[in-house]
């Protein structure tokens, strides 16, 4: 069962945006500074009678369902990068008290307060990213949804947010929201779930986010990706998803076709390149994965402790024992850890690759800069383009470029015969 639900507009997305332009210009919008949008947020919320009735149908047709009569809030206009996590119950998403709007959305019937209704987001022209936490599955669902779709979901006592994909300074930042509440759906078994929604796989990135203001002194939000040292094997399970697979067949298509022999992995994970090298019947080489993540380490060691020419090593690149080897390397796998060094990333590719290890090959794999499944205002520390230094220093290299429908899915792959 799934939480998320999405849905065509059945209507013209931009003639909806002509009309909802006309009715409610940019001078009414207010700004609101208020949880779950710490930078503050501009909205408008329109009433019933005020919402034109044919737009309300075309919805509903979308959906099937009719929205609620009472209380709609139409963000029309809403200009924000991210909605934090968050609960809509009334307690945890109104900190600041409960406002008559409210009072009219969450207090439908007495009976029923503090009942969030389901919310009902139609996006106009942002593409964005929703996660909402499946309470009874324990993990998160996700849904990257842009102009003219509609994305409905079950919040009621679901954890969820929701943030802008890619610029935010040239998509104009409009979402309206509006709501079901309807017993039946709150049925987390009904018919209505069934449909599972595409999943673009994407990391839990618990960033920082930092305020600044721009040059028209308005605030922008920055968040850095924390590359970490320790990650749990669930942290990167979106790499080990069918979507993520064609960058790790690339490298292990180049080891077959190299026929290296000796393997060092840096930074390895559980060696996902060794799964594939296997399952395409390449056994024959020895190998040496190195990471300082207990975890993803431990279930490798135990998955593959039968194999003695395979070897995963818990400790850091920094430290000589952790690297020694006694079998001659061919090739060394730099896969997405080379943005762990953007001021000496070439420096110390080279000393590991040649002096430590004098192989003739190695393959890099980094996130590239532009990129489509990201977050705006999301800052990694990318190298994918400043390799100059390694085309001009080494005899080969050979770049494979991906578009892959996951979270920083434009990659680089590179092929490097030194
Ligand atoms: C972005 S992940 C890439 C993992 C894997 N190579 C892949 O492509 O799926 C970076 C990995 O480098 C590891 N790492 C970070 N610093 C390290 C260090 N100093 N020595 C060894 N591994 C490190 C992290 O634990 C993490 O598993």
């Amino acid at each position: 069962m799934s939480i998320i639900r999405k849905f065509k507009l059945d209507y013209d997305w931009k003639e909806f945006v002509r009309e909802l332009d006309e009715l409610f210009p940019l001078d009414i919008y207010e700004e609101h500074i208020e949880y779950p949008n710490p930078l503050g947020i501009f909205y408008h919320n329109i009433t019933e009678e005020y919402f034109p009735q044919h737009l309300r149908e075309a919805i509903e047709r979308s959906i099937g369902y009719p929205i609620k009569k009472k209380g709609w809030m139409w963000d029309w206009r809403c200009q924000t990068t991210e909605l934090l996590e968050h609960v809509d119950t009334l307690k945890a998403a109104h900190h600041t008290g409960i406002s008559d709007w409210d009072k009219v959305v969450f207090e439908d019937e007495p009976s029923k307060f503090g009942r969030p209704p389901l919310t009902v987001n139609i996006a106009m022209e942002n593409d964005a990213h929703l996660y909402v936490y499946n309470n009874e599955a324990c993990e998160y669902e996700h849904c990257i949804y842009g102009p003219g779709d509609i994305v409905v979901f079950n919040n009621n006592t679901q954890k969820h947010g929701v943030f802008v994909l890619n610029e935010p300074d040239v998509i104009p930042r409009r979402a309206l929201n509006c709501y079901l509440d309807l017993d039946e759906l709150f049925d987390t078994q009904h018919e209505f779930w069934k449909q599972p929604t595409e999943n673009v796989p994407w990391p839990i990135i618990t960033t920082k986010l930092i305020a600044r203001k721009d040059k028209n002194n308005k605030f922008e939000a920055s968040q850095k990706v924390p590359l970490q040292t320790e990650y749990s094997f669930n942290d990167m399970a979106y790499l080990d998803t069918p979507e993520a697979y064609p960058m790790f067949e690339r490298q292990a298509d180049i080891i077959i076709e190299k026929q290296c022999k000796g393997i060092v992995d840096m930074g390895c994970r559980h060696g996902p390149v060794i799964e594939i090298l296997h399952a395409k019947g390449y056994t024959d080489f020895q190998y040496l994965g190195i990471d300082t993540s207990k975890e993803p380490i431990e279930l490798a060691q135990e998955k593959w402790k039968d194999y003695h020419n395979i070897e995963f090593r818990r400790g850091s690149w920094e430290d000589a024992d952790v690297l020694h080897v006694d079998f001659d390397v061919d090739q060394v796998i730099w896969s997405g850890v080379l943005l762990y060094r953007p001021d000496d990333h070439y420096e110390f590719f080279d000393k590991i690759t040649r002096d430590t290890y004098n192989s003739p090959n190695a393959i890099i794999q980094e996130p590239q800069l532009e990129q489509r499944h990201w977050k705006a205002g999301l800052e990694l520390n990318t190298i994918a383009d400043k390799m100059k230094q390694y085309q001009t220093a080494y005899k080969k290299f050979t770049e494979y470029h991906y578009d892959l429908e996951i979270f920083a899915g434009r990659r680089l792959v590179v092929d490097v015969t030194l």
